[in-house]
């Protein structure tokens, strides 16, 4: 298996659980799961997959650990990794910037040279607008654990079987 890495970033907890789940159900051990506000250019760059996941803040920002996580990994060599995002929102009090923070990270990142896996079909989610939807499909896992917390885990499966070819 390849070197995978799950950077989070979490207010309240929700994501850092999801990164728990994520990487139980990838048979990670709990060493692969890493606050983003302790994230290295090294760490980043001798991973393999990084798995990328932000809850969603303000209006459509990113966690605020991500800020300083985003500059770190602006500076690192990406070239040739595959990365896959996911995330937490709100889709019911927060439904016009439904899990932006995932399209955030997504474009300060697209051109890093990592290929990005993991996209994700808006069907079945009740939202009005999010900046997480690039050419119809959400760029990663998006979330809701306010409102539907019973969708979450075949979500996740749906998102990890995506991901399969690239562990
Ligand atoms: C002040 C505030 C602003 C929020 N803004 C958004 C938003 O713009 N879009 C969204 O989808 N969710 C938004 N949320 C919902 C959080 O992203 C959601 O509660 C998430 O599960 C928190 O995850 P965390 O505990 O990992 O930080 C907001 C929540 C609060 C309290």
């Amino acid at each position: 298996m390849k070197d995978i890495k799950i950077y989070y970033g979490s207010s309240t907890g929700t994501t850092q659980e999801i990164a728990g789940r994520i990487a139980d159900k990838l048979g990670l051990g709990k060493d692969c799961i890493k606050d983003v506000s302790n994230l290295t250019k090294e760490d980043a760059e001798k991973a393999d997959v990084l798995l990328l996941g932000s809850s969603t803040w303000g209006s459509g920002d990113l966690q605020d650990d991500w800020y300083s996580g985003m500059d770190t990994l602006k500076t690192a060599n990406l070239d040739g990794k595959v990365i896959a995002l996911f995330g937490c929102g709100d889709s019911q009090s927060f439904g016009d910037t439904f899990c932006s923070a995932l399209g955030n990270i997504y474009n300060a990142l697209k051109d890093s040279g990592a290929t990005f896996v993991g996209f994700m079909p808006t069907d079945g989610y009740d939202y009005s607008d999010s900046e997480a939807v690039i050419n119809g499909q959400f760029v990663g896992l998006a979330l809701d654990e306010s409102n539907e917390p019973e969708k979450t885990d075949e979500r996740i499966d749906k998102w990890m079987s995506e991901l399969k070819l690239y562990l």
